[in-house]
């Protein structure tokens, strides 16, 4: 198996879970690693895969913007890419496809709870700080900043 067969694909979100835990739960096997929207038809979930193994994952869920909530907005939720494997354009190839799929789909603007230590990912694909919306997770208790993105749809 080389860098070669890396792809992207829609995929169930159940796939996304091993990932979801490990990387961004610290492995907790009592992590809460499903979203009550998963299973909604209008749900996004795409993973980014070596073979049959999952390793990036990104879900997208309507949701309205806090910047902008008159614009037809998602939420990004789940953005990961497996430790071994970060680094290498994967996780950046994933969003480029989940955020492709909104713009057809007539999406204006995405927007996320942003990982403090993942600002720098998010700024080198697009995406901007909001201003005074520092928070801690409730999730993880790990500070976050809110993030938004125009798709220019
Ligand atoms: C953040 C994360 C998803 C990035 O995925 P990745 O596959 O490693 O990122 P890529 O290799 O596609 O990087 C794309 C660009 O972002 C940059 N980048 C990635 N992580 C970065 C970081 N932590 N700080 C600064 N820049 C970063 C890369 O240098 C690259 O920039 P370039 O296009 O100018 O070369 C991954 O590091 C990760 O899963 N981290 C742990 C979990 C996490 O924090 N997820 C986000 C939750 S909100």
């Amino acid at each position: 198996m080389t860098e070669n067969d890396f792809r992207v694909e829609r995929v169930r979100p159940e796939r996304l879970h091993d990932v979801r835990r490990r990387v961004l739960r610290g492995a907790d096997p009592a992590a809460v690693v499903d979203d009550p929207r998963d299973d909604d038809e209008t749900a996004i979930h795409v993973a980014g895969l070596i073979g049959d193994r999952v390793v990036v994952t990104a879900s997208y869920y309507p949701s309205p913007s806090p910047v902008h909530p008159e614009c037809v907005a998602y939420q990004l939720r789940y953005m990961a890419t497996d430790f071994d494997v970060q680094g290498r354009g994967y996780g950046a190839a994933v969003a480029e496809m989940g955020e492709a799929e909104l713009r057809a789909r007539g999406v204006e603007e995405l927007w996320a709870n942003g990982r403090d230590t993942a600002l720098g990912f998010y700024r080198a694909t697009g995406w901007s700080t909001v201003p005074g919306s520092e928070h801690l997770s409730p999730h993880t208790g790990l500070p976050h900043t809110v993030i938004v993105k125009d798709l220019g749809a």
